[in-house]
């Protein structure tokens, strides 16, 4: 008999809780985490999806075989193919097995200097290759302070958005506050909240069939206590997260994520 909770969550938007493993973790634990994932997204309502260190995803993505469990990678790079030592391109992330790539991580872009336009040119070969970018956005503390949130949200998503082929073209956002990235502080539901329907109403401005659709993820800090409070916020449609993925029962925890209410979002 059909599930009467799924009723209300369209599949255009099932939750998402998205692990990323960042630089860590060996062989031996990528293993683990990922065995322990496929386990937990058999039971789950959520989509599940692993973002493994480039050298364990072909090894992931035969251990994810046969769970509903996906995987993606932590970058791409913004040129097709060529002499670029060190790069990986997104077609071999699609021939590795993954379906998702984060585009414009802030770890990237304050880290690695990636600018709005590599972030849209990697998005253009995410698109190119079949894959789903899942572009990160989020502002400083010291950006939030000043008042520059919307201002900063809606420049590197607008640069996103202007890279978006005319054929259709899978896309889901993530808010990923600077400040609350590995700093233990979680954005409260009701800022969450605010940043992803301040982003819905920008996506509906353009298109507003995509913004219905448009997978809002949370992410800054996730843990289980703090999973409920978000998800009943109507436009956050899922977590990616860092530190807590790398705890197999958190995230079996964290993929267990279930609609708390208003399971139709803001947008009509
Ligand atoms: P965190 O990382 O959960 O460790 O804060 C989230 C992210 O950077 O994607």
């Amino acid at each position: 008999m059909a599930d009467p909770t799924l009723a209300d969550d369209p599949p255009a938007r099932r939750l998402l809780v998205a692990g990323n493993w960042k630089m860590n973790g060996s062989l031996a634990d990528a293993r683990r985490w990922a065995l322990s994932a496929a386990q937990a997204a058999r039971h789950a309502q959520a989509e599940v999806v692993l973002f493994p260190p480039y050298p364990w995803l072909l090894e992931v993505a035969g251990l994810l075989a046969g769970s509903p469990a996906r995987m993606g990678a932590q970058a791409c790079h913004a040129e097709p193919h060529g002499a670029f030592t060190g790069g990986v391109s997104a077609a071999m992330l699609a021939d590795a097995g993954c379906a998702y790539v984060l585009c414009g991580h802030s770890e990237r872009r304050l880290g690695g200097g990636e600018t709005d336009q590599v972030v849209c040119e990697s998005m253009r070969r995410a698109w190119e290759a079949g894959l789903e970018p899942v572009l990160c956005v989020g502002e400083t503390a010291s950006q939030r302070k000043a008042g520059a949130t919307e201002e900063v949200l809606g420049r590197q998503l607008a640069a996103a958005l202007d890279a978006l082929p005319g054929r259709p073209a899978p896309l889901t956002l993530a808010y990923e506050p600077v400040w609350a990235i590995g700093t233990g502080v979680v954005a409260t539901p009701d800022t969450a909240q605010q940043a992803h329907a301040f982003l819905r109403a920008q996506v509906a401005a353009r298109d507003p069939q995509r913004a219905g659709r448009v997978r809002i993820l949370y992410g800054g800090s996730v843990k289980p206590d703090k999973m409920e409070g978000l998800l009943a916020m109507p436009d956050v449609d899922g977590f990616l997260v860092g530190g807590a993925s790398l705890d197999p029962a958190a995230f079996a925890a964290l993929a267990r994520a279930r609609r708390q209410a208003h399971p139709r979002g803001s947008c009509p």
